[in-house]
């Protein structure tokens, strides 16, 4: 860190680890280097890690052949962490600095320009001229951004200049998941980058207030995240679409043998009038669509709230006859009385500790006691070897909402402070939302 008033841009010779004692107490802002040789530059990161990591690899190649599940996401692991082991610390850096950055602008354009559509008609290798000409645009910079793309993986190259697809740039063909890419610029990017200005800015606190976080500084605005995504409709289709893309495929809470649905349903009452589940904060309704598919004979209503113009393209979505839509500001008294659960999706993790009382608060009096329940779907952060999903995930909360991401002991403590109880948190796999099911203490 950089002392104030300390210049800390121009620190090309102190690499050589004979920095004086000054560099060492950091009077100088340059305390960081004190002991560092520049030949770490060229050398592997963690030789020392090697082998484990090669032993991990082939023992888990094995298990993939033999098709345990969890074997592809552990052979994955091993791969990336011999990938950082193996990688020297110059090429970690060009790779953060240079390759990261410019392949995603790469994607973005050929989203753009539906170069992916075009590549991933089929299987077979097409020409830079050829594709140019599909998507009408310059051959030159087509080319151009076809080779980063095949040289990040995004794409294989088949010969020169030609190129054939893969299932990652076929699924940039699908618009509700290249809209990751189009969000992440529309309403977050600018906000991550304008962090550590931010946080310098600010003496290096824990942000606390969503209305005063680098969101605000890298989209230029004084709206929270919230606001600013309804001024800008085009930006809120595509968190629509990334809110209901960005967990597929990974375990679902209404998997059999996640959390205990049927002894959920079994327990509820059946009436008319009878709410099974109300979806608070639930967008565009594709957990309530996955419940009802998972679930098609559960009894009992299902609900959908959020904000009046998510619930407007909510009505455009097509959802099961039984998913009943209704808006609701979550910072306003719970309407539903006494539903069996109520159920928040990666709500809380939006907003700071204060919010989310107030949010629980208005909640709270609906709660039928001993009978409902509130069904948290959020990260629970382990305390060692979390998931790089997860660790993303907190600073761009930091970043957009000045929130985070919750350890167990978060949980505890947010939710006892308004009444409720942890009854369960439910955990599928590493990386992958729990569900955390309360009721009033
Ligand atoms: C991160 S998204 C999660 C959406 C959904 N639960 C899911 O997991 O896909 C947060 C949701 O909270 C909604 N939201 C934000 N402020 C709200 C408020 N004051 N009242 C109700 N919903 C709100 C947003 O519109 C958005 O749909």
């Amino acid at each position: 860190m950089t002392q104030a008033g300390g210049e800390s841009h121009d620190n090309r010779t102190a690499t050589n680890g004979t920095n004086d004692q000054n560099d060492q107490n950091g009077t100088n802002g340059q305390a960081h280097e004190a002991f560092v040789d520049g030949s770490v530059a060229i050398s592997p990161n963690t030789p020392e890690l090697v082998p484990g990591l090669l032993d991990q690899i082939a023992s888990s190649g094995k298990t993939l052949s033999s098709g345990v599940p969890k074997a592809r996401v552990e052979l994955l692991d091993a791969a990336r962490s011999l990938v950082y082991a193996l990688e020297t610390p110059r090429e970690a850096m060009i790779r953060f600095c240079w390759s990261q950055s410019t392949a995603y602008a790469a994607v973005e354009t050929g989203i753009d320009i539906g170069l992916f559509t075009v590549l991933s008609k089929d299987d077979n290798p097409k020409t830079a001229s050829g594709l140019a000409e599909a998507v009408s645009a310059d051959r030159k910079l087509v080319a151009r951004h076809l080779k980063h793309l095949g040289a990040m993986g995004v794409i294989i190259e088949t010969g020169p200049d030609e190129y054939r697809r893969t299932g990652f740039s076929t699924l940039l063909s699908l618009q509700r998941y290249s809209d990751g890419f189009h969000c992440m610029t529309a309403c977050a990017t600018a906000a991550i980058h304008a962090l550590p200005a931010y946080l310098k800015k600010n003496g290096y606190c824990n942000p606390s207030n969503g209305k005063d976080c680098s969101f605000q500084i890298g989209f230029n605005t004084d709206l929270h995240f919230f606001e600013f995504l309804k001024e800008t409709p085009e930006a809120a289709i595509q968190f629509n679409n990334h809110m209901s893309a960005y967990h597929q495929g990974r375990p679902s809470w209404m998997d059999v043998g996640f959390y205990d649905v049927p002894g959920l349903i079994k327990q509820a009452n059946t009436g008319e009038q009878d709410v099974l589940l109300v979806d608070v904060g639930g967008n565009v309704g594709h957990d309530l669509s996955e419940f009802r598919r998972k679930w098609p004979n559960a009894p009992g209503r299902l609900v959908l709230q959020d904000l009046p113009e998510i619930i407007v393209r909510a009505k455009t979505v097509p959802l099961h006859s039984s998913i009943e839509l209704a808006e609701h500001d979550f910072f306003t008294e719970q309407p539903i009385q006494g539903a069996r659960a109520y159920y928040m999706h990666s709500i809380l993790h939006d907003w700071t500790d204060d919010n989310c009382r107030k949010i629980l608060k208005n909640l709270i009096p609906a709660l039928k006691p001993g009978y409902s329940k509130v069904l948290i779907n959020e990260n629970v952060v382990p305390e060692m070897d979390a998931y790089w999903e997860i660790t993303s995930l907190d600073i761009v909360m930091m970043s957009l909402f000045a929130s985070m991401e919750r350890t167990v002991d978060n949980w505890h403590t947010l939710l006892e402070s308004v009444g409720l109880k942890i009854t369960k948190i439910w955990t599928a796999e590493r990386g992958v939302e729990s569900l955390i099911e309360c009721e009033l203490a």
